[in-house]
């Protein structure tokens, strides 16, 4: 009897090497440090695992944005909850990075200029198709660049607020003052009806949960900013970014983004009701 490799004598036509393409990758890994600095691997795959994930967020909320058209709630929702697993890990890898020291981060520092995930256009893109339509990145890439080919066309795009408010719509809320900032506010229309969808949830409860759903995505994606910037502050301190900004202090002004603001200001409106999907279970609502 043999327990030899499976594959022994005869290897398979596609391998794990092959379909992964596990050579290309392993050898995109280059570092610029010189004398070379032990921490910069370290640093330079973490960034590459970022972009993957980047790559991976956009085409799951590609796909959420198809289905919302498509008035496919909790498909859209599960997917939905896929982008926010994959947010909990981007969170979480902060920690792998720091544990590099600020002292073996300043080793190689300085070879880095001027690259900085400023120039990030994947994030770039996370960011429009989430709702973040901001014309002035594309400033930062070179007119003919495929970066900025990239983010012009997000830019013209529907976002996945777009698609949900859309789906709203089409489901009988009145919430044509979505796109305008001036009609949205406490006690306009478009606010109470974003107060129904909370307060009925049980007549649309597909809506109800992908609403929850987008406003975690929204937080988790926050959840990433601060935790970058805490980073940053135990690496840097107040130094200026590789990029050119203020560094932490920019960073900190980017922690007031939010993808759904709506869905943040609408919790002020809500009213003291027991009767809410959970009011029966639970006796009331508490906090
Ligand atoms: C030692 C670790 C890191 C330091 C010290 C650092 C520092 C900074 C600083 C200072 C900025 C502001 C722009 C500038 O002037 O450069 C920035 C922006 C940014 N960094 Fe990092 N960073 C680190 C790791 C990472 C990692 C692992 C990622 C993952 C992709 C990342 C993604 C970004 C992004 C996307 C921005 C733009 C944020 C925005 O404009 O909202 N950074 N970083």
């Amino acid at each position: 009897m043999s327990f030899g490799l499976p594959f022994k004598d005869k290897p398979p036509r596609l391998s794990y090497g092959g379909y992964l393409k596990i050579n290309e990758l392993i050898s995109l890994q280059q570092l610029h440090s010189d004398p070379l600095q032990h921490d910069e691997m370290l640093f330079i795959i973490i960034h590459q695992v970022y972009e993957l994930w980047f790559k991976e967020l956009l085409h799951e909320l590609d796909t959420v944005i198809v289905l919302l058209s498509r008035e496919e709630a909790l498909n859209a929702n599960r997917l939905l909850r896929r982008c926010i697993e994959i947010e909990e890990v981007l969170v979480n890898q902060v920690g792998v990075l720091e544990t590099m020291t600020p002292m073996d981060f300043l080793a190689f520092r300085d070879h880095l200029m001027p690259a900085s995930g400023f120039q990030s256009a994947q994030f770039r893109e996370v960011e429009i198709v989430s709702g973040l339509k901001d014309p002035h990145v594309l400033e930062n890439y070179a007119a003919d660049s495929v970066e900025r080919k990239r983010l012009q066309d997000r830019l013209a795009r529907p976002t996945v607020g777009d698609a949900f408010y859309g789906l709203l719509s089409k489901r009988g809320f009145n919430v044509q003052g979505a796109a305008d900032e001036e009609k949205r506010g406490p006690g306009s229309e478009y606010m109470e009806e974003m107060v129904r969808l909370y307060e009925e949830a049980e007549k649309h409860y597909d809506l109800f949960l992908l609403a929850e759903s987008l406003i975690e995505y929204d937080e988790f994606f926050l959840l990433w900013r601060l935790r970058h910037v805490k980073m940053v502050e135990r690496m840097i301190g107040s130094k200026t970014g590789t990029g050119g900004s203020e560094g932490a202090a920019y960073l900190n002004k980017t922690a007031e983004r939010r993808f759904f603001p709506d869905l943040w200001t609408l919790r002020t409106y809500l009213s003291n009701r027991s009767g809410g999907c959970n009011g029966a279970v639970n006796g009331g609502s508490h906090g």
